[in-house]
């Protein structure tokens, strides 16, 4: 079976919500109870990842190193990585390409929220494939602000543009990503966009151009957010807020989420939060516990 590394891009200068972002990543700032990055660090923990590589700016790395340390106490490998300057997101494949190896690579976004049944198996469906890139398809009201793929017959790509004005389809390009070994070697010749980028449309534009690139469509069941502007971050909050509420359990929580794939046990988990102060978040974990253990 091919070996997958897992990279989370929480870089970028996050001006579209300064001030918030003056001296704190974005990817820190609160989704209701959590830190953003708790969401896409859970998409990819859901599909078994265990090995991360976490990309931000020289200033931002010890907040996050505060936040998760190395990622032990989820029974995870965490390193942090620097973007010297927000130089595109396919940067991320130079920056970690000694990490990457001979490994596959999962690609997720910072600012990026998943949230519903199936998720899962959605990230599944990225790690099975071994060779080639899967993206995967959200219908959106308006996709003029995100990387637009427009389907052929038999549902394969026949065209990629980032952020169109007039975009030929409805299906915006989450910041979700699997690709194959081949990337790094792809990244490395990548070209600058004219904004001065190394778009990660154009990274999938490549393996289009290869006849290797697979769109999943993302159904109903599953809400795909991001978390770039106030509105966004703060619609964000709400969803999870009521979600949170009506069924009594919490979302996107790294903790649970190292539990029930088996990351760790039940006992490292408690000694873990016994290290926590107390507050509703240790209460919920350890009602967890609780639970698991009676079971
Ligand atoms: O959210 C999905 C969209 O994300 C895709 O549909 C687009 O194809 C893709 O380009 C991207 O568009 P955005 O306009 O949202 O990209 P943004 O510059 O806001 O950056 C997205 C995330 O990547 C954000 O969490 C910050 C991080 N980032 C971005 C850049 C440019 C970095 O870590 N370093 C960077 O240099």
């Amino acid at each position: 079976m091919v070996n997958w590394c897992a990279v989370i891009m929480a870089g970028g200068s996050g001006s579209r919500l300064e001030p918030l972002t003056r001296s704190v990543n974005k990817h820190l700032l609160p989704v209701y109870d959590k830190p953003m990055i708790y969401f896409p660090l859970t998409t990819l923990m859901l599909g078994g990842l265990r090995d991360f590589f976490i990309v931000t700016s020289p200033e931002h790395v010890p907040q996050f190193e505060a936040l998760l340390g190395d990622g032990s106490h989820l029974g995870i490998s965490i390193t942090m990585r620097v973007q010297e300057n927000p130089g595109g997101i396919a940067e991320c494949f130079r920056i970690c390409q000694p990490d990457i190896g001979e490994r596959n690579v999962a690609l997720i976004l910072g600012d990026n929220i998943f949230y519903g049944a199936g998720l899962t198996s959605l990230v599944q469906r990225g790690l099975a494939r071994d060779r080639g890139a899967t993206i995967y398809g959200y219908e959106v009201a308006d996709a003029s602000s995100f990387g637009v793929v427009t389907l052929g017959d038999h549902g394969r790509a026949v065209s990629l543009i980032e952020k169109p004005t007039h975009p030929g389809s409805q299906l915006a390009v989450p910041g979700l990503y699997f690709y194959d070994n081949r990337v790094a070697t792809i990244a490395a010749q990548q070209v600058r966009s004219g904004r001065g980028e190394l778009e990660i449309t154009d990274i999938n534009r490549a393996y289009l151009e290869l006849g290797e690139l697979y769109v999943e469509r993302i159904m109903r069941g599953i809400a795909w957010l991001d978390g770039g502007t106030p509105d966004d971050l703060f619609e964000a909050g709400q969803l999870v807020r009521v979600l949170e509420k009506r069924a009594a359990m919490r979302i996107a929580c790294p903790e649970e989420v190292a539990l029930r794939k088996g990351f760790v046990t039940s006992g490292q988990l408690r000694a873990t939060i016994a290290t926590y102060p107390n507050g509703s978040y240790k209460a919920y974990l350890t009602g967890l516990l609780d639970t698991v253990d009676a079971a």
